[in-house]
């Protein structure tokens, strides 16, 4: 499927949350059966060859993109949600929104020790989400991390920080 298939599968909001914002919604994307396999099989087959041990998906539109991912590619799938959502023993990053600050947290589970981290969300935009998930995920003691999203808002500067934090990024449409 060409890219411009699936971008036009994409609703967008003007106006919301704020003013000035043109809000990417991939609902619309995940009601449409072929361009949400096209945008998991682009991914997936990135992610074959790059041999990650482990899928990573954030809170929360990435755990429907990252648990499809684990489920092909016969891999482990972890998640990093909204503060206060998981139950054991957590580790946690603060990052800047727009408007004051937000935090991430993860379990501190012992099997991302020494492995290979895709982290997975639908959409790039600063980047602080993703680093933030990242750092969560260096603390546990990945060797690498990479991230992967269905949409890179170019606009904005997420691509550059990530890569210049030595972070992989791969996404399928701009
Ligand atoms: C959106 C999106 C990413 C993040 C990208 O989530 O799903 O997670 O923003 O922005 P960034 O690159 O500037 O960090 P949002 O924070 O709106 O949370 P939600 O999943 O609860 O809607
Ligand atoms: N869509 C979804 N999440 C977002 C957007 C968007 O357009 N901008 C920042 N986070």
């Amino acid at each position: 499927m060409k890219a411009e298939r699936i971008k036009a599968s994409i609703r967008t909001i003007r106006g919301w949350p704020h003013e000035g914002i043109n809000f990417r919604d991939v609902t619309t994307l995940f009601e449409d059966p072929a361009a949400f396999r096209s945008v998991l099989n682009r991914i997936a087959g990135w992610a074959e060859e790059e041999e990650f041990d482990i899928v990573v998906g954030i809170d929360a539109r990435g755990f429907i993109l990252a648990g499809a991912l684990a489920y092909q590619q016969h891999l482990p799938l972890v998640l990093v949600r909204k503060k206060g959502k998981l139950p054991f023993t957590t580790i946690s990053e603060d990052y800047e929104l727009e408007y004051g600050s937000a935090t991430v947290e993860t379990h501190d589970s012992p099997i991302i020790e020494g492995k290979r981290v895709l982290i997975v969300d639908d959409l790039l935009a600063t980047g602080g989400t993703a680093l933030a998930a990242a750092r969560l995920i260096r603390r546990l003691g990945a060797r690498a991390v990479s991230f992967a999203a269905i949409i890179d808002l170019v606009e904005l500067p997420g691509r550059e920080a990530l890569t210049k934090s030595g972070i992989d990024v791969y996404t399928v449409i701009d």
